[in-house]
């Protein structure tokens, strides 16, 4: 059985001291929720307040992004590295807004990929399809494509990937939108993805990666996504910013399996 995991996406939201009052609501509150593992990714200034703050929880400080070179002349980049030594254990890389805004390509999200898990961190790896490719009947074909590269080198690092390497699959035209993928839309493209690692990296590592669904998820849909046999937690943007709401899908996660 994989346990869920929920992260909390925080984007480009809180402060040092707000984060550090919403890690703090989270740790008491959650203290006693067993059976699924929570992360929280806060902004990089906050990231290793709140990894401090965290110490002794179960729950994982996470980075938004990391850079793939360790150290060097890279102005303005984190790398894996770092984040580690700044307390956190696990980093996204690929979210949609990153290659949206910020040119990440999925060749660099491969790249992303292979240095946090070589940090000895864990990898949050993002894939999924603009409304276009969706209508056009392309969603699996991108799926496809983005998996292959964001996962081609990860067996090299020669990491646990059974506990290391998640996949999120946000379908772009679901984040912040406030219109989810059905439970049953998800549902087909995490089937897909656990058969492509299937093949990419053998039965039995596909059986364990978590493969969470991201995109709009509240309190009120994510028992029925999670569900879902292989929806495997989420990762959550907007509702992630507010204590009760977290909880209650933390909870809901916890519950549905
Ligand atoms: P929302 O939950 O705000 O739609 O964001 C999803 C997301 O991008 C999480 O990484």
């Amino acid at each position: 059985m994989r346990t869920p995991f929920v992260v909390g996406n925080w984007k480009l939201h809180k402060n040092i001291a707000e984060s550090l009052a919403l890690v703090t609501d989270l740790k008491n509150q959650l203290a006693a929720v067993k059976g699924v593992q929570v992360g929280v990714a806060p902004v990089f200034t906050a990231l290793h307040s709140v990894a401090k703050r965290l110490e002794g929880t179960h729950i994982a400080t996470c980075a938004q992004d990391a850079y793939w070179e360790a150290t060097g002349a890279y102005t303005g980049e984190v790398s894996a590295p770092l984040i580690a030594d700044a307390g956190a254990a696990w980093a996204i890389v690929g979210h949609s807004e990153r290659r949206q805004f910020f040119g990440d390509t999925s060749d660099h999200v491969g790249k992303k990929a292979c240095s946090v898990l070589r940090a000895g961190l864990g990898a949050i790896v993002c894939i999924g399809e603009h409304l276009a490719e969706r209508d056009a009947g392309r969603t699996l074909a991108v799926i496809d494509e983005q998996l292959a590269e964001a996962i081609a080198d990860v067996a090299a690092t020669k990491v646990d990937l059974a506990s290391k390497l998640v996949i999120a699959y946000e379908p772009v035209w679901a984040i912040g939108t406030g219109r989810t993928a059905t439970p049953a839309q998800a549902q087909e493209v995490h089937a897909h993805i656990r058969r492509r690692l299937a093949e990419k990296l053998g039965p039995p590592i596909a059986e364990a990666v978590r493969i969470q669904y991201g995109g709009s998820v509240k309190p009120s849909n994510a028992e029925a996504l999670i569900a879902e046999p292989d929806i495997d937690g989420a990762l959550v943007g907007g509702a992630s910013l507010d204590a009760a709401d977290f909880i209650a899908i933390v909870k809901a996660a916890r519950t549905s399996t």
